[in-house]
């Protein structure tokens, strides 16, 4: 089982969402010994913005910004979950988080992560932490994840979090080991995949890349 937890604080090891990261990962590696665990700090990493060039659309995933990115988003095409740890920067996730997500705009085109199971944890002074999940949720199933929970609190919640983490970890390895299916998710899966068969119809000409990655899949 591979395992990839991506944390966008900066502040690295010293991160309390990232410990919270941590813990799930404790509760993973109890319910399932053998897994794999990446972890990806993003505020260690060379991040460009994305410039809305178009050219992973037409070139699938092919982006013209020489930077740590790619990596990082093979990682997540090859790990079978995804962790997202994120403290609340301003009602948000933060800058680096939202800079990677934009840059794998393809992965919602796609569905490219169908088949992946998800979950994502925030801390905050006391402000919108279950926004950040709702979003980060919302970002993974627009990807064909499946959400399996996550955990959030304020930073005074610590401790009660942790163990809520550790259980979340546990949830999410039963989930890839059983291949559990969230009926309510795969039913937004199918109709976004709808939208989007549509959006790639129109612009087959211009996104060549997703077109046939679209066709490869006989999605279209
Ligand atoms: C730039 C910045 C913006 C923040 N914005 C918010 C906010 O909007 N609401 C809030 O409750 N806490 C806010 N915080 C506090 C952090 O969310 C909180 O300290 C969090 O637990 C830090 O997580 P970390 O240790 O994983 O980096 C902010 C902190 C920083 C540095």
């Amino acid at each position: 089982m591979k395992i990839l937890c991506i944390s966008g604080s900066p502040r690295g090891e010293h991160s309390n969402t990232f410990r919270l990261a941590e813990e799930a990962v404790a509760g993973i590696t109890t319910a399932e010994p053998g897994v794999s665990v990446e972890y990806i700090h993003l505020g260690s990493l060379r991040m460009e913005f994305c410039t809305g060039c178009g050219t992973c659309h037409r070139k699938l995933l092919f982006c013209p910004l020489k930077d740590d990115i790619a990596p990082v988003l093979h990682s997540m095409r090859e790990a079978e979950a995804i962790i997202f740890a994120s403290p609340v920067y301003i009602n948000h996730v933060t800058a680096q988080l939202k800079a990677l997500l934009d840059r794998s705009s393809p992965f919602i085109h796609c569905q490219m992560l169908t088949g992946k199971y998800g979950a994502a944890l925030s801390t905050s002074g006391g402000g919108p932490h279950a926004m950040v999940l709702d979003y980060l949720k919302e970002y993974l199933v627009s990807c064909g994840v499946q959400y399996v929970g996550g955990v959030s609190g304020p930073i005074s919640r610590f401790n009660a979090m942790k163990e809520e983490a550790k259980t979340l970890g546990v949830d999410l390895a039963k989930a890839v080991k059983e291949n559990t299916a969230y009926p309510d998710q795969l039913s937004t899966i199918e109709k976004q995949r709808e939208f989007f068969k549509g959006v790639i119809s129109s612009r087959k000409e211009e996104w060549k890349g997703e077109y046939e990655y679209w066709k490869e899949k006989g999605w279209i």
